[in-house]
Parts: C-alpha cells; structure tokens; sequence
C-alpha cells in the first residue's frame, strides 16, 4: 500500500521539501457535528509556521488548541479552509498519502504518552521505522541510538507500565525523531508531569529545535512556554495573540542532543533509500 502511494506521490512531487513556511494554515474552520448540537473547534485560523520555529500554544482549556494540532498532525481533517504541510495541500490527498505524509513528516508528542503496551520501549520506538519500512537491524539499531540519546539505553527492555511519566515521554520523544521528521508537534507533553521531568522534556524539545528541527508545542504553564521563541494565544477557537518571546529559557544545558536528532529533508531521504 504504502509503495503504491510513494510510486503515485513521487510522480507527482507530493513530498517536495524545504518550503519555508513549513506550516500554513487558511481560514481553517472546524466544526464538530454531534447530531444535536454543531460545536466550533476552530473558528477561522490563519496561522504560519517557518521551518525551524519553535512555537508555544497556549489557551484556556476548549479554546481549540487540540483540534489545531490534530490538524496539524494530519490526525483529522478541517471542515473548511486549507492546511499545506511543506507546501502540501493536505486536503487534495488520500488517507494512505495522508498517513504516509504524516509518517514522515510529522513526529507526535501527546500528553499520554501513547506508548503500546506490553511492548518494549525499543520496539515502540522502533515502530514509525516499521511502516517506514527500514530494515529490521538498521531500525532497531538506530532505536538503541535514539534510547541513548534520551538516556534510557539501561531501559530499552523495559515495558511503559515499567517506566516513570519523564521516563515514558523521553521514549514517546524518541520515537517521535525516529524517521528524523522536520516537524515535531506535542500536545501538553509536559501535563503528566512533575516540574523537574517537565523541565527536562522542555530541554529536549529546546535541543531538537536548535538542530533544525520545527517544534510545536501545546501548554497551559507559562514557565513551559517559556522555552519557546514564539507564542500564539488562542480564546474560544480563534488566535487572540502572536507574540515574539525575545529570550527563551536556556535550561541547564545539561541535555546535548546527537546529530541522530536533526531532521532529514526529502531530497537527502530520497537518496538513502534510493527511491
Ligand atoms: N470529538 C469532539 N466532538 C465534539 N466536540 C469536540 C470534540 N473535540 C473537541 N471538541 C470541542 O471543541 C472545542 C475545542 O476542543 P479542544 O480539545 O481543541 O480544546 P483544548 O484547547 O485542547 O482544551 P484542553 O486544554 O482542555 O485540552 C471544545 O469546545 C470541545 O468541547
Ligand atoms: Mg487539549
């Protein structure tokens, strides 16, 4: 399935990289239909991101800020309006191109963490390697690094339910860097936990984004948003600011991400894998 829509979409130039706007959204309206009552999720958004931003949003809680990153996630589609992702319109592709596009492009944080359980955390992070279809040793090498470079190398047997939340979500992070995506999207990554864990998370996000990475990151605290560069406030499904934060937190400097981090662009994908 997957080689069919890569065969179809190569053609095209779906994957055609290095946009500058990595994000762009127009006029994005959506509206949830619960047979009784039509709820506003998103009230037209327009909103860009360029490729290397590091992005908080914030807002109080039903203000949409989960409906514009499912969106933005490829996990749901806007009921109008138009979501390009790397100059991509979204909506003229089909679920597999979508999924596909996602797999690639995309590394999702949630605040659940979404780790399969009774699974390792080598064989969770190695799982977008699969669909991506990158050979067995080479994946499960390549998780090893990225459990590594989270500092859970020791754990990588480990089940989630074996695990703390800032343990859990360092696996969730590795496993969203797995395919090397330009753009990595959480979804209150810190919300389940303790100041320190968060703090740490925030480092890592902080790392990813100084190798090239987009980050885009969901938060109700402000010492979370702190970490960013750019911080969008959304009230009642519409953006009510965008402001420059001019001196992101540093963190301890203790956290050093690898290369193994930095994002892959398509033409250099291409060449890897000969496609
Ligand atoms: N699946 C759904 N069906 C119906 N309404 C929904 C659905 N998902 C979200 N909504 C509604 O859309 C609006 C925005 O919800 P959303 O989850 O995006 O908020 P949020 O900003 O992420 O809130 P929180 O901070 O609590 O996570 C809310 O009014 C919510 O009730
Ligand atoms: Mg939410």
């Amino acid at each position: 399935m997957f080689d069919q829509w890569r065969k179809k979409e190569n053609e095209d130039s779906v994957l055609r990289p290095e946009c500058e706007d990595l994000i762009r959204l127009d006029n994005l309206v959506k509206i949830y239909d619960t047979g009784a009552v039509q709820v506003t999720g998103l009230d037209h958004i327009n909103l860009t991101v360029r490729r290397g931003e590091f992005v908080a949003i914030m807002g109080h809680s039903g203000s949409g800020k989960s409906t514009l990153m499912n969106i933005m996630g490829c996990l749901d589609r806007p009921t109008e309006g138009h979501y390009f992702l790397d100059g991509i319109d979204t909506a003229e592709l089909s679920s597999d191109a979508l999924s596909a596009v996602r797999n690639r492009k995309i590394g999702f944080v949630f605040q659940s963490f979404n780790l399969i359980s009774r699974t390792s955390a080598l064989k969770n992070v190695e799982l977008p390697m699969t669909y991506a279809r990158i050979p067995r040793q080479k994946r499960a090498d390549r998780a090893m690094e990225l459990l590594e470079l989270v500092g859970l190398k020791e754990r990588a047997e480990h089940m989630p339910n074996e695990l703390s939340g800032g343990q859990r979500q360092r696996v969730a992070i590795a496993r969203a860097l797995a395919n090397q995506p330009p753009l990595i999207l959480a979804d209150e990554p810190t919300g389940n936990l303790d100041t320190a864990a968060s703090v740490e998370i925030m480092e890592m996000f902080s790392e990813i984004h100084k190798l090239g990475s987009t980050v885009v990151v969901v938060t109700h605290e402000e010492n979370i948003a702190a970490f960013t560069d750019r911080i969008v406030r959304f009230s009642d499904g519409r953006i009510v600011s965008d402001e420059k934060n001019p001196n992101p937190a540093e963190g301890s400097g203790r956290i050093h991400a690898g290369k193994l981090y930095a994002p892959r662009e398509e033409s250099e994908r291409e060449e890897e894998e000969g496609c």
